[in-house]
This record gives C-alpha cells, sequence and structure tokens, in this order.
C-alpha cells in the first residue's frame, strides 16, 4: 500500500526498516529471551531522530507527520514488538502530551531531551484499582505553598524502570472524582519519587513494566501539566494517539509472522512438496494477509485523521481493536504453519504469539475499544 504514502514517508519507511532490520533483528530474540533493555538500539534510533518523529524542530523532533510515526513503529515492530513499544510509548504517551498541553516553558524544558532520545518517557495512569476504570485514580496531589505533594502507586508502566521523564496523572480534587484530577510532569530522581515492582510478563520482555511509587513526593507548583481538573481528558486524548502507536505495533507483529510463513511454508516440505502447495496453508494466508490490509487501512485513515487535526477517538479505537486481534490471529496462524517447529524457541513465531496478545490489553482492551467504538454509534 506504499502508493497511498508521500515520498518522504516511503523513504523514512525504508530507512527505519533497514535500521530494524540490521540493527534489531539479530540480536531481538537473544535480548528478548533473556530480559534485556535494548539500551545500544534505543540510543542509535535516538540519533536517528525515531523519539521525536512528528515534532517540530524546535523542539527538536524531526519535523515529520503522524503517519510517518506509524510507519516506524510498524517497522521496528516488525524484528522487535518490545523496541517498538520502548518507543511509542515513550512518543504517545510521554512527549505528546507535553507538546500537546505544555506551557512554552516545559516544551523548551522537556522537550529536546525526550525527542533526541536522551531522555525516556512513560506515562503513570494505571493504578493497581484503576485499569480500565482509568478515572477511579487514587494518587493524590496536594498544593502546599508552592509545591505539589504527590502520594500513592502506578503499576504496569511501560518504560517505568527507564523513563527519565513521567507525566503522572492524580487527583487533586478528590471529591470530584475523575473531574478532580490532574496531570503532572515527575522527573526521576525527585525525593519521594522511585520504582518499584518489575513485572514478569509473557511476552514484550525487553521492555520494563514497573510501579511507580510517590511518597510525599514535592514537585514544583509549575509542573501541572494542562489545566488543574483536567487531567482525565488529556488522557483520552493522550490515548487516542496511543491506540495508534499500539496500532503500528500490531501491524509490524502481524506482518512479521505473515512473512515468516511465506518463507517458511515454501522450504518446508511434506509429501514431496513445500507445504506452500497445500490449499489448507494458501487459505490461511490469505486470510493472515487479507485482514494484514484490512487493518493497515483502518490504522492508515485513523493516522491520516490525526494529521488533519480532526478527532479520531473511534476511528483509534476501530483500529487498535482490529490491528490487535489481527496481530494475535496472523501470529496464531503462522505458528500453526510452523507446526512443532513454531512451538519451539528455534524460531521467532511463538515470540510474535506472545507479544501479540498484549496489544490487545494495554492502552485500553479489546473490549474497552467496543465500549467506545458502540458509545460513538448509540450516544
Ligand atoms: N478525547 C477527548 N475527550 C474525551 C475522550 C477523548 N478520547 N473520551 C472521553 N472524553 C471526554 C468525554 O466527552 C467526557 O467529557 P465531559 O465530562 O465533559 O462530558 C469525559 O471525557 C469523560 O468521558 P466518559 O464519560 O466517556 O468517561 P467514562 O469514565 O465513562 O469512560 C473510558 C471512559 C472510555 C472507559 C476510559 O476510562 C478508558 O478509555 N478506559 C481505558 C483506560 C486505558 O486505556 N488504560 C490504559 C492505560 S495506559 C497503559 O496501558 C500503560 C502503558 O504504559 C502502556
Amino acid at each position: 500500500m506504499d502508493y497511498l504514502l508521500t515520498e518522504e514517508q516511503k523513504m523514512l519507511k525504508e530507512m527505519v526498516a533497514k535500521f530494524a532490520q540490521e540493527e534489531i533483528g539479530p540480536v531481538a530474540r537473544e535480548y528478548q529471551a533473556k530480559g534485556i533493555y535494548p539500551e545500544k538500539i534505543v540510543k542509535k534510533a535516538g540519533e536517528l531522530g525515531l523519539f521525536g518523529i512528528a515534532y517540530p524542530p524546535e523542539y527538536g523532533g524531526a519535523g515529520m507527520d503522524f503517519v510517518s510515526y506509524m510507519l516506524a513503529i510498524e517497522q521496528v515492530s516488525r524484528f522487535c514488538a518490545s523496541t517498538g513499544v520502548i518507543i511509542s510509548a515513550h512518543s504517545s504517551l510521554c512527549v505528546d502530551p507535553i507538546f500537546r498541553f505544555g506551557s512554552e516553558e516545559q516544551k523548551k524544558k522537556y522537550l529536546p531531551g525526550l525527542c533526541s532520545g536522551q531522555r525516556i518517557g512513560c506515562l503513570g495512569l494505571t493504578e493497581p484499582g484503576a485499569g480500565s476504570d482509568a478515572g477511579a485514580i487514587k494518587t493524590t496531589a496536594k498544593l502546599h505553598g508552592d509545591k505539589w505533594i504527590l502520594n500513592g502507586t502506578k503499576q504496569f508502566i511501560t518504560n517505568g524502570a527507564q523513563a527519565e521523564v513521567a507525566v503522572v496523572i492524580a487527583l487533586t480534587e478528590p471529591e470530584k472524582k475523575a473531574k478532580g484530577l490532574s496531570a503532572f510532569i515527575v522527573e526521576s530522581g525527585t525525593p519521594g519519587f522511585k520504582v518499584g515492582k518489575h513485572e514478569e510478563k509473557l511476552g514484550i520482555n525487553s521492555t520494563s513494566t514497573t510501579e511507580l511509587i510517590f511518597e510525599d513526593c514535592e514537585i514544583p507548583k509549575d509542573n501541572l501539566l494542562g489545566e488543574l481538573n483536567k487531567g482525565f481528558k488529556i488522557s483520552l486524548v493522550t490515548l487516542d494517539g496511543g491506540r495508534l502507536g499500539i496500532a503500528a505495533q500490531a501491524l509490524g507483529i502481524a506482518k512479521a509472522a505473515i512473512e515468516d510463513a511465506v518463507v517458511y511454508s515454501k522450504e518446508r516440505e511434506q509429501f514431496d512438496q513445500p507445504i506452500a502447495r497445500f490449499q489448507a496453508l494458501q487459505w490461511m494466508m490469505a486470510d493472515m494477509f487479507t485482514e494484514y490490509e484490512a487493518a493497515w487501512l483502518l490504522t492508515y485513515r485513523a493516522s491520516l485523521m490525526k494529521d488533519r487535526g480532526l478527532r479520531y477517538t473511534t476511528e483509534a479505537a476501530m483500529a487498535k481493536l482490529k490491528a490487535s486481534e489481527t496481530a494475535s490471529f496472523c501470529a496464531n496462524k503462522s505458528l500453526q504453519i510452523h507446526g512443532g517447529y513454531g512451538y519451539t524457541k528455534e524460531f521467532d513465531v511463538e515470540r510474535y504469539l506472545r507479544d501479540a496478545k498484549i496489544t490487545e490489553i494495554y492502552e485500553g482492551t479489546s473490549e474497552i475499544m467496543r465500549l467506545v467504538i458502540s458509545a460513538n454509534m448509540l450516544g
């Protein structure tokens, strides 16, 4: 579907595909098996501008559009879904809200370091009791003189261990519940702010997923991000973009699963012929490719809407729903095509299946996506 892309987008896609194939591909399996955070790759990706693709050069970004960002996440995720979400959680969930809602001073202070990848970012939204019900946050922020004092625990935070800048959502007026939430910028090293438990996970094992703990953590009054008590809306607007980042990650996983199935089925011989000659497999592959293209088009449409400044909440939910379920579908079928070998760690396809599953869960489960889509239909 490259004919839908501009020359600049095509060039970026090719550049990132080359980088991912040469630099990430050879180490992805080992890193994920050992749970190694890809520090050198992250550094190189930063040098290539991948941590600030869609932000203006005046803030250290590459000045490209959101579609370009999505193409980059997909290409990286074709080789390593962990690296894909490291970049996506950083860009969509931390850089984006600071760019959109930050004061000029905050943008100048935080964006250059984040866009260059020198500082990693994360979003502290989810809590043990506030997952799908994101408005049920218990972390508080109380104003004392010229400081906000934060108390509470965030959970399942992607990039939690590496992040030097966190956008944190906390209650400023608890009696108002979700309408009393505000967003803050918190830097690592601030007294009272520490990283808690590291989760062991089924997949995306080169990423960190941690708790963030705030115990009488004092931050400057000026670190309020956006308007007071607008934290829930800031979160939901941020998640619209984040969901597209996850859709792109899912597309990358689906593409890798399809490509591996094509290669394997042409090489593997049974009953005196390559298994690709069997119609049972051909139909599986036709379904995989068709699902992938449908998901790609939904994702491209929502990304284009974001680039054009249109509201794209429903379209982002559709894209994430379709792309994540497509990633799981394609990984599952590809593993089936690989047969017994696919079930072993000798091939990447078992990793695709494990990595695909999380795309149906984080940044809004498939059930929440269906809720957002049907709410738009039913009012
Ligand atoms: N953009 C702008 N405004 C929005 C919006 C959007 N996308 N969605 C809702 N709003 C507005 C509504 O219009 C409403 O405004 P008013 O109060 O002015 O009327 C307000 O926000 C509240 O909206 P709802 O009444 O729809 O809120 P709700 O509580 O009924 O439901 C929800 C909201 C859709 C269920 C929401 O809670 C949700 O998306 N939950 C899932 C949370 C989620 O995705 N968590 C993932 C965490 S991030 C992560 O995974 C971590 C990581 O590191 C990867």
